[in-house]
């Protein structure tokens, strides 16, 4: 994907959460993983960069148009991303079905039959079709993630946000949901992600940016900031998260 961060900064109150970042990725950047300490800026980048937060200052150009400021624009923009954050936030008297196709029916504008449809199509890739009937209390943190990344990906966006999509799961649940990501990126799909799961940022997301106090530290092609970071702040960061 091509992304030109330049010199972006947000600040809420006190807190300047994102500070003067800038930073490229090209187009055979595929899946970028931003990393770094909690409270780095993570969440309030991946926000700017899907057009669910305006910047004070700066620009992001995404695919060489700029992330638009016009609210009808930016709703435009919106729907054709994808989103899924750490909490599974599904609606919870609809079945997970519903979930999926609804979406599509009221913010894409899909005839029913045809969300219906490709609902049931996205839930057999993802293993999900024992469970469409079931209300999101009925199933497992794992498989409401997985509802809701389907729900992400039902509309086939350009770009897909995921924000710590498996921070709230335990461990096997995790693995479930990270192999999904996993398949959607041999897909082809573009991904930008946050996450503290190291070995699956290492392994498949091809550029990392480590924010920390809301700066880009320091960032890169994966393999070479995982194997030989530069910075003290990474060296130390890296050391805590991979220790155990
Ligand atoms: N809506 C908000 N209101 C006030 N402060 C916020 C808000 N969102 C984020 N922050 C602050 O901005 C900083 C960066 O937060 P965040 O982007 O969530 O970091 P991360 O995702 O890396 O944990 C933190 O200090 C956080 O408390
Ligand atoms: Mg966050």
């Amino acid at each position: 994907m091509s992304i030109e961060i330049s010199q972006l900064s947000k600040r809420y109150g006190a807190t300047l959460a994102v500070d003067s970042v800038s930073v490229n990725f090209y187009e055979d950047d595929q899946v970028v993983a931003l990393i770094g300490p909690s409270g780095g800026g993570k969440s309030t980048l991946l926000r700017l960069l899907g057009g669910l937060e305006s910047p004070d200052s700066g620009k992001v150009i995404l695919d060489g148009s700029a992330v638009p400021a016009e609210e009808e624009a930016l709703r435009q923009f919106r729907m054709g991303n994808g989103f899924l954050f750490q909490s599974f936030n599904l609606f919870p008297h609809l079945s997970a079905i519903e979930n999926i196709s609804l979406p599509l029916v009221k913010v894409h504008g899909w005839a029913e039959n045809d969300a219906t449809d490709r609902a049931k199509e996205i839930a057999d890739r993802f293993g999900l079709v024992e469970h469409l009937e079931k209300s999101p209390g009925q199933l497992s943190g794992g498989q409401q993630q997985r509802i809701a990344l389907a729900r992400a990906v039902a509309h086939k966006p350009g770009l897909l946000f995921l924000d710590e999509p498996t921070s709230a799961l335990d461990p096997e649940m995790k693995a479930e949901v990270l192999d999904l990501i996993e398949e959607l990126r041999l897909s082809g799909q573009r991904i930008v992600l946050s996450t503290h799961e190291m070995g699956f940022a290492k392994r498949s997301s091809d550029k990392v940016l480590f924010l920390s106090g809301g700066r880009n530290l320091e960032s890169g092609q994966s393999a070479a900031v995982f194997e030989n970071p530069q910075s003290k702040e990474l060296r130390d960061f890296l050391a805590k998260v991979m220790k155990w």
